[in-house]
């Protein structure tokens, strides 16, 4: 880690569309696909009913929106930078739901090109890590829900067990970007993954950050001892 990890759009664009190819089978094998689980508790603890507009920011290949589209049948629209992880995520929907295209919009989310008020509910997968600006985010997301909206916030965390931590601590640093380097041929994007999830701001700080901008936290869920997040916020 050391230096500040550049989180520019224009980074990140470059970073998620050139690993965009392995991205879905490094992500479920390196999660030992418990990923999945925390996807389908992110959407039940979101409470998604058929008549919600829901925006899922930072879609990548979309698995998040389509496990939504799969169990309420609501208007779903997916937001990202990288045209090559949406580009993954129209051809994904197209052929989950035959006939039906996926409304996927390029686009930053700290400036949502969608007015005030626009959606019901919210969510971000694995998304906030990479932002430059999480409260420039959070006022973004405030912004396009409607009152009361809910926003769920999925991210990585490190456990705080000490005897969990260690062995986390050993997989996420030498045995992640080792895997990850190798199948993907982008030792760096493995590397960035890491240092990532190492500096970002704990669940503790993270609540004191959403309610600093206008969020109430509903709930603040440890996943798999804590190496992931599930954060409920309301506007
Ligand atoms: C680790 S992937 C997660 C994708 C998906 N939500 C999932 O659960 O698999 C992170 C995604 O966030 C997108 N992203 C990062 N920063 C973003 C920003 N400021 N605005 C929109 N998308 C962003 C990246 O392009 C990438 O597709």
């Amino acid at each position: 880690m050391g230096e500040m990890m550049d989180k520019s759009s224009k980074q990140i664009r470059k970073l998620f569309d050139d690993i965009t190819p392995t991205y879905d089978l490094l992500n479920h094998l390196l999660s030992m696909s418990v990923d999945k689980g925390w996807r389908k508790r992110t959407l039940a603890e979101l409470s998604i009913v058929e008549t919600d507009r829901v925006l899922d920011i930072a879609t990548g290949t979309g698995d998040l929106a389509i496990s939504a589209r799969m169990a309420k049948n609501c208007p779903l629209v997916g937001l990202d930078l990288s045209r090559g992880m949406l580009m993954e995520a129209v051809r994904k929907w197209s052929q989950a739901f035959e006939g039906d295209s996926f409304q996927a919009v390029q686009g930053d989310a700290l400036s949502i090109p969608f007015g005030d008020g626009t959606f019901d509910k919210a969510m971000v997968a694995f998304g906030v890590r990479n932002m430059p600006d999480i409260g420039g985010f959070l006022d973004e997301a405030h912004r396009v829900l409607r009152t009361p909206g809910r926003l769920a916030i999925l991210e990585f965390s490190t456990p705080t067990n000490p005897f969990f931590r260690q062995i986390y601590l050993l997989y996420l640093t030498k045995i992640l970007p080792f895997i990850g380097g190798l199948r993907s041929g982008n030792r760096a994007a493995y590397k960035y993954l890491s240092d990532s999830i190492q500096e970002f701001p704990s669940p503790p700080v993270l609540c004191q950050i959403f309610e600093e901008h206008g969020f109430k936290v509903i709930k603040s869920i440890p996943l798999t001892m804590g190496i992931c997040y599930l954060h409920i916020l309301e506007k």
